[in-house]
């Protein structure tokens, strides 16, 4: 395995990707990792990663300097270079400016981590600070015009630097530089694959659990379906899942995940219709934040009643992601952890006491949807597009009613068909319809109408932090349109939304 020590750049889980991506298992701590349980950890080789600081702050991200004598190749990129430079002798000088960009690159010596790459290539520069001195033992291996020392090596003790970024893609021949380090320099082999994951997290699971019961919170989303499966192949029926009908899914959702799992996929699944309990609550509720505030207490609830039915529960199984827990972990988190974190409606009940397993915890969401391919599950759980765990409560937008809910459903039941039929939704990061509680004045046939606006909403993402209206075509939007208003009773208007995050945020409340 490979460590990558976490300095705050914003490309370090892309770090952690590209390494994955050559099958190498890639894990990123925090700079104040101890010595002890890094060796513990036994890695072929450390990855410095960038930051935003410089290393004359006072409070700049430092780890030991005890790294580089552990007899382990070390990579430092950027802040990384300069954090290994400065503690074992260098230079680096301070600057007020700036190197942001692309840069032509100058190989001077074709070392292990150069193997394959030309003389000239492109690489991709964010640095302030300068290396202008190299400690013993380093030699210049490239340069770029403004940057005479961009790389630097010294082969004996394995250390390598480099000014740029090899993970980003504005470095065409990083990933062979990465390459190169991870197999040429620190001699691992490609061996992490989804079904190397998968076996080694069913044996841990089985050896955790023993004869004990494991309890879940099943949403249908991607990655509490396949905590579920990687789970249920570990224990098979110790395991129960919770599924908690809140009444705010959309059209046939809570029977078609029932009979999934019950039937098809052959788990014990709790399935509770507590749809009136959270619609009394919301009534006359309007404000987005109280919504939520509601509808995530009464979940809370529900799942405890219903946990506390299941004898001998132990364990409470989560699909928390890595991305969660290197937000969590990191002391540079800065604003993406606060504006994420009251998105989490299901959350753990603290108080269960429950011992937590969390199987994904060290993986990537494109990573969970291999997994569940190899895990065989259905392609609708593997590529379901997110859906917010308040549903559609934030999705009609004013006051929540069984009726406003019905409309809803049957306006976005089209949206979606029609959107898979033109074979759009796996590029959508999501797709949905908004209720608006505006009327505006229609005519159908001779009669005027006086009825509600529909909204649509399509958006491409990676992650959700920035999202892009979606480029549908017009003829699939004019179907989409003309289906609603002659289908759905009560709405005689239809529009598009083209707004990008930011401003705008994905749902409308
Ligand atoms: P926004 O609307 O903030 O959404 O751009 C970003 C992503 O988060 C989802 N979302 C939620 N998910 N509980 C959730 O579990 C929530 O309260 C919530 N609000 C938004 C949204 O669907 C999008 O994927």
């Amino acid at each position: 395995m490979i460590i990558v020590i976490d300095f705050g750049s914003q490309y370090n889980q892309l770090i952690a990707r590209r390494v994955r991506e050559q099958k190498v298992y890639c894990q990123i701590e925090p700079p104040d990792i101890d010595i002890e349980r890094l060796k513990a950890l036994n890695p072929e080789g450390v990855i410095l990663s960038g930051g935003p600081a410089s290393i004359y702050e006072k409070d700049s991200p430092k780890t030991s300097s005890e790294i580089f004598e552990l007899g382990v190749p070390v990579l430092g990129i950027c802040y990384g270079m300069q954090f290994m430079v400065h503690e074992l002798g260098g230079i680096v000088s301070r600057s007020e400016k700036r190197e942001y960009g692309f840069a032509r690159l100058q190989i001077k010596k074709q070392d292990e981590l150069f193997s394959g790459i030309g003389k000239t290539t492109q690489c991709w520069m964010s640095h302030g600070d300068a290396i202008t001195g190299l400690p013993e033992g380093f030699k210049t291996t490239a340069s770029t015009e403004n940057t005479p020392m961009a790389a630097a090596a010294d082969d004996a003790r394995k250390l390598f630097g480099l000014q740029f970024h090899p993970e980003v893609e504005h470095t065409p021949d990083g990933k062979q530089m990465i390459k190169n380090f991870l197999f040429n320099v620190c001699g691992c082999s490609p061996e992490w694959t989804m079904r190397a994951f998968a076996s080694e997290a069913v044996a841990e699971i089985r050896e955790a659990v023993g004869n004990r019961q494991v309890i879940l919170g099943l949403s249908g989303g991607v990655d509490s379906s396949v905590t579920a499966r990687l789970i249920h192949e570990a224990v098979g029926d110790q395991l129960t899942c919770i599924f908690v009908d809140n009444g705010l899914l959309r059209h046939n959702e809570g029977a078609r995940l029932k009979k999934l799992f019950a039937q098809h996929l052959k788990m014990n699944i709790d399935y509770v219709d507590a749809s009136q309990s959270f619609l009394d609550a919301l009534k006359g509720v309007t404000d987005p934040e109280q919504k939520r505030k509601i509808i995530g207490k009464i979940f809370m609830d529900v799942f405890e009643q219903e946990a506390a039915k299941i004898k001998n529960a132990e364990f409470l199984a989560q699909g928390t992601l890595y991305p969660d827990i290197i937000e969590s972990q990191s002391a540079f988190g800065g604003p993406t952890s606060i504006i994420k974190s009251h998105h989490n409606v299901g959350g753990l009940p603290e108080k269960m006491r429950l011992k937590l397993i969390e199987p994904l915890k060290f993986l990537f969401k494109d990573e969970v949807r291999k997994l569940g391919e190899t895990l065989d599950l259905p392609e609708e759980l593997v590529w379901r597009q997110p859906f917010p765990g308040p549903g559609l409560a934030i999705r009609v937008i004013g006051e929540v009613t069984e009726k406003r809910l019905a409309v809803l459903r049957k306006a976005d039941a089209i949206l979606l068909g029609e959107i898979k039929e033109a074979g759009y939704y796996r590029q959508l990061w999501q797709s949905f319809t908004v209720l608006l509680p505006v009327k505006s004045v229609g005519v159908m046939g001779d009669r005027r109408t006086y009825e509600n606006i529909a909204a649509i909403r399509a958006v491409t993402s990676v992650d959700a932090m920035t999202a892009d209206w979606a480029k549908l075509p017009h003829d699939l939007l004019g179907r989409i349109s003309n289906r609603i208003i002659n289908e759905v009773e009560g709405v005689n208007r239809v529009v598009y939304d083209i707004s990008s995050k930011p401003p705008s945020t994905i749902e409308w409340e």
